[in-house]
């Protein structure tokens, strides 16, 4: 077999398993609206039910989630996966890939009648060592409306099967920010606050970043050293297929490792133009 044969030949193998793990995602979503929905109707999602492996108190909805993101994975059996409550695991002695998963990103939202809560799923090959730039495939739902966000490495993005392409960048004067900032933060905000338009903050990482992606915010700051590659993983790849730049506040790429829970800074910007006006306001 020749050699130019052959790696054809593995490109199509492996663009058809890039599209399998789209499928699996989406099956996984569906199926989660339903369950998410029944038990936020029964009343029995906000019990709380112990401390989850990022160490923050877990309700019965995440626990509910987690459990059929993590029943449908295992009938793969090719999975490590990192999520919210359970952590690190291996499905399997040699996994083929990384899932990192938040079952409910916007848990909140979702135990007070806030529409904006989502399942996030990041894939990545596994290998030792693998970080956030490894991520391939990405799939954001919003669970409330079924709006869906999914990118492939150097492929692009898309909102609801329809591809993101980047729109002309706004000036920062009429920029809308997501800022996440803790009382100790404000001061290393301020200049930026000066500067831009709007702030919102809606309580959903993955599904703000995302409206990043479309441009529906410019920009998204977390300086709290809180939020979670998990919370990410997926949303920052869709940022990056449709044009836009994600870093820690140094304007460094972010290094978070996908095998275990890590906090994190971070930088996002529809634009790359912004992306930098922005870093530079914060690095003084
Ligand atoms: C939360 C959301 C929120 C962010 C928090 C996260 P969770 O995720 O992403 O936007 O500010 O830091 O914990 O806990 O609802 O999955
Ligand atoms: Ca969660």
């Amino acid at each position: 077999m020749s050699r130019c044969f052959r790696a054809k030949n593995y490109k199509v193998r492996h663009q058809s398993k890039l599209v399998n793990l789209l499928n699996l995602a989406r099956k996984v979503g569906a199926e989660l609206r339903s369950v998410v929905r029944e038990a936020l109707e029964s009343g029995e999602a906000s019990r709380e039910v112990g401390i989850g492996a990022d160490g923050t108190p877990t309700e019965a909805i995440d626990k509910i989630a987690e459990n059929v993101v993590m029943k449908r994975l295992s009938e793969k059996e090719a999975f490590f996966v990192l999520s919210e409550e359970a952590g690190s695991v291996a499905l399997t002695e040699e996994p083929e890939y990384i899932a990192v998963v938040d079952p409910i990103d916007g848990s909140y939202n979702a135990l007070h009648n806030l529409p904006f809560y989502a399942l996030s799923i990041a894939f990545a090959p596994y290998r030792e060592g693998a970080s956030l730039a490894d991520v391939s495939v990405a799939y954001v739902l919003n669970l409330y409306s079924g709006d869906e966000f999914t990118a492939e490495r150097g492929k692009g993005a898309w909102y609801n099967g329809r591809r993101i392409r980047s729109v002309e960048a706004r000036k920062l004067s009429k920029a809308t920010v997501c800022i996440y900032s803790t009382p100790q933060s404000v001061g290393t905000l301020m200049p930026l606050l000066k500067r831009i338009k709007r702030v919102r903050t809606l309580g959903s990482a993955a599904l703000e970043l995302c409206h990043v992606a479309r441009g529906d915010f410019d920009a998204f700051v977390d300086v709290r050293t809180y939020l979670r590659n998990i919370d990410i993983a997926a949303a920052k790849l869709v940022v990056e297929e449709a044009g836009g730049a994600v870093t820690n506040m140094q304007g460094a790429p972010l290094e978070a490792s996908l095998l275990r829970i890590e906090r994190l800074n971070i930088v996002a910007a529809h634009s790359m133009e912004m992306h930098g006006e922005i870093v530079k306001i914060l690095r003084g």
